[in-house]
């Protein structure tokens, strides 16, 4: 059972980036919780600041990988590329927001992904990543 979790831009900072919103645990520390809960499978962290780099690997993971969890970050808002790329790989896609994107600015309402993944997760913090693990190993799979 191999996941891999894609973290977009900005997420590299998760810790110390806008605290309030996004909490004070980097994910780097997160992930290794969650190996930790989930020693059944082979779970892969990736983060990339630049679209085109998010694209190659949604390419490269998207017809090995078991499950793949996304979180492209602003992206989500405007990456038409990227939705090509969750729908054209065969890999399924779970979309997962830290925050809660419906109670924000009106610019974050609005997901190219939602419509090319399986679901999505929003607003409930880095729980939503160990859910979206847990739907692929205990449902999906
Ligand atoms: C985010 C929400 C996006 O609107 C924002 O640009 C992010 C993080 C979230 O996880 O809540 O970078 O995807």
């Amino acid at each position: 059972m191999k996941i891999l979790i894609i973290n977009g831009p900005n997420l590299n900072l998760l810790g110390k980036r806008e605290p309030d919103i996004y909490g004070s645990r980097s994910f780097e520390d997160f992930f290794e919780e969650l190996k930790k809960d989930f020693p059944q499978a082979e779970l892969e962290y990736f983060q990339s600041n630049h679209e085109g780099v998010l694209l190659d690997k949604l390419h490269e993971a998207g017809f090995s990988a078991d499950g793949i969890v996304l979180n492209a970050g602003a992206l989500t808002h405007t990456s038409i590329a990227l939705a090509d790329a969750v729908a054209a790989i065969q890999t399924p896609v779970i979309e997962v927001h830290i925050s809660n994107v419906h109670r924000r600015e009106a610019f974050r309402h609005h997901s190219y992904l939602s419509a090319k993944c399986v679901g999505s997760i929003i607003g409930l913090g880095l729980e939503g990543y160990r859910l979206a693990v847990e739907y692929f190993l205990k449902i999906r799979l």
